[in-house]
């Protein structure tokens, strides 16, 4: 219990909607965990009313927020200075509150999704083939650090295949890189790692993917996150991948980058991902 009269800073996650949110739940057993005096809470804004949202919390005290779906690119713009990350994936998920109301904006999706897959589920990604389905802005935040790990090959899969290739087009890579709709995928080998990148499935609809992507040895991960099996997973499950798993690990992971940021201070995410029975 802390001794009255101790201060608290304050940090939220702001989207639209934001109530389905995890992060304050993680953000608190962090804050337990480490010993650091904060509360984090949940602040909904439209697109109309983001910056106004922002700068409202920083004026009354705000130390950081994260930011989420669909205000990644806005919180980009926003910022006066920018991480590494954040540039190369042109999106925002950290903001710090720095003196005199600028704002800093870091990007963690990238490294939390690196790390989920190779510390907590084990996986190497240099010399693997890869398969992503989907080529929105949950793909996006993801190519650069797979590319950065050097796989065999990336294939970008999307039911409106002009939006792969104009993403992949825009890449600058030292490997084999190709965008194709889902039905061409029915003519190459199972990929070693299939990530799902895109809604589909989540109003309780099959994924439209052809199964002979994955194999016994393929290792399927859902960037959607649920409290049972996600569509994309119990499909994976049933088409005979070697694993499945879903994006629980990554939203912990990117959120202990964040909490590193604005604390200086790693939460031991093992133990939490433990703690929150994943
Ligand atoms: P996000 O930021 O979550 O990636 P998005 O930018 O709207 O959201 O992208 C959603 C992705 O899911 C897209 O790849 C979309 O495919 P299109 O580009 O063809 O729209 C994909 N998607 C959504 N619903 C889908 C469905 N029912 N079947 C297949 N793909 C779907």
């Amino acid at each position: 219990m802390a001794a009255s009269g101790t201060k608290f800073d304050r940090y939220a996650v702001v989207g639209h909607p934001v109530d389905h949110s995890r992060s304050p739940v993680i953000h608190k057993l962090f804050a337990e965990q480490t010993a650091q005096n904060l509360v984090y809470e949940l602040l909904d804004a439209t697109p109309a009313g983001f910056e106004t949202a922002v700068r409202g919390f920083g004026a009354a005290g705000g130390k950081g927020l994260n930011v989420t779906v669909p205000h990644k690119q806005a919180a980009f713009a926003l910022c006066d200075e920018l991480g590494t990350e954040a540039k190369k994936a042109n999106a925002v998920n950290t903001i710090s509150f720095l003196d005199q109301g600028r704002l800093r904006g870091d990007n963690t999706d990238g490294i939390g999704f690196i790390r989920d897959l190779t510390d907590n589920h084990g996986r190497q990604i240099s010399g693997q083939r890869i398969l992503i389905l989907g080529a929105g802005g949950a793909a996006r935040g993801i190519l650069r650090p797979l590319i950065d790990a050097a796989p065999l090959g990336l294939v970008l899969a999307n039911r409106t295949v002009e939006r792969a290739e104009e993403m992949i087009a825009e890449l600058d890579a030292n490997l084999p890189l190709a965008a194709c709709s889902f039905e061409s995928l029915g003519e190459l080998d199972a990929f070693d790692i299939v990530i799902n990148a895109t809604s589909a499935g989540l109003h309780g609809e099959q994924p439209p993917f052809p199964s002979s992507c994955i194999g016994p040895a393929s290792f399927c991960y859902d960037l959607a996150y649920s409290l049972k099996d996600t569509p994309f997973v119990e499909w994976a499950r049933a088409n005979g991948a070697g694993s499945a798993a879903q994006g629980w690990g990554m939203l912990v992971e990117q959120a202990a980058e964040s909490f590193f940021i604005w604390r200086g201070v790693r939460p031991d995410t093992a133990a939490i991902l433990e703690k929150l029975g994943r």
